[in-house]
């Protein structure tokens, strides 16, 4: 797969929890179920999360909903078997996987597109999504950061700390026109053994809410953008998928009758 490179996903993938411990996954279910109610179906639905890396919203999700996970990562499908032993989970690009069925949910989350670096891949994948809803069902996404708010120059630290491990994640953001370049450094503490450095460099592709809503209906979805979303500062776009419109029209006047 090209993101290949993405070790924090790969040989990385059994710290990605640790270092994601500040994250209130049940918490972002609640919204993102409010979020489906609002502008799809309402009760159990079918539930596609793509990008679902170690599970975390699917362990939620998958109490209400019939949930089936895609990733394109074995070492993050590996994790996420482990915390769902029923979940369908199949390993797959969000560009290209195919399950040849439709869902009522479709999620990309915590800005999973963020590690495509080109405007047609994020079509690609937005297509891929609808493919996969069923008419009157509903995409959400969470972008990566909008050109606007990134802040190139910026350093961030994520650390986590247990008696069987410590682990931390520096990383220090740049940019090159609308794209972002992340250079993340990771060193990995466990007893007995010496620390381990890692090193990798993350290009993404900083989109405007309007692009993406624009990318969204190109796809044939109708976008809504949420700027109060999951993570502050990122933002949720919908897409609804329409209902068939021509085709109920021609058959509401013939029940009628
Ligand atoms: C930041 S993590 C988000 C994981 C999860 N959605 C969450 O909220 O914790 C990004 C995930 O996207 C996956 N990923 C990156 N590029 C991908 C692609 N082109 N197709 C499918 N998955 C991809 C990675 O393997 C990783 O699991």
């Amino acid at each position: 797969l090209a993101h290949s490179s993405l070790a924090q996903f790969h040989e990385l993938a059994k710290y990605y929890d640790a270092l994601n411990d500040w994250k209130d996954y049940r918490a972002e279910t609640r919204v993102l179920e409010a979020i489906a109610r609002r502008y799809g179906r309402r009760g159990k639905t079918t539930w596609l999360d793509v990008a679902c890396g170690t599970g975390r919203h699917l362990e939620y999700l998958s109490r209400s909903h019939f949930t089936t996970g895609v990733d394109g990562s074995r070492d993050m499908l590996r994790q996420a078997r482990r915390r769902l032993p029923r979940v369908r989970l199949v390993l797959g690009d969000m560009r290209t996987f195919r399950l040849r069925r439709q869902f009522d949910v479709v999620s990309c989350l915590f800005s999973a597109i963020g590690h495509l670096d080109a405007k047609a891949d994020v079509r690609r994948a937005f297509a891929n999504f609808a493919r996969h809803v069923k008419d009157g069902g509903v995409v959400i996404v969470e972008p990566w950061i909008a050109p606007d708010s990134f802040r190139p120059g910026a350093v961030h630290l994520r650390a986590h700390q247990r008696p069987d491990l410590t682990v931390a994640r520096m990383a220090f953001s740049r940019r090159r026109g609308n794209h972002s370049r992340i250079h993340y450094h990771f060193l990995i503490g466990e007893p007995g053994r010496a620390i381990r450095h890692v090193e990798e460099i993350d290009h993404g592709l900083l989109l405007s809410p309007k692009e993406l809503q624009g990318l969204m209906r190109s796809v044939g979805l109708r976008p809504h953008f949420l700027p109060r979303g999951l993570t502050r500062g990122r933002g949720v776009l919908v897409g609804v998928k329409e209902e068939a419109r021509t085709s109920s029209k021609l058959r509401t006047p013939a029940r009628s009758r």
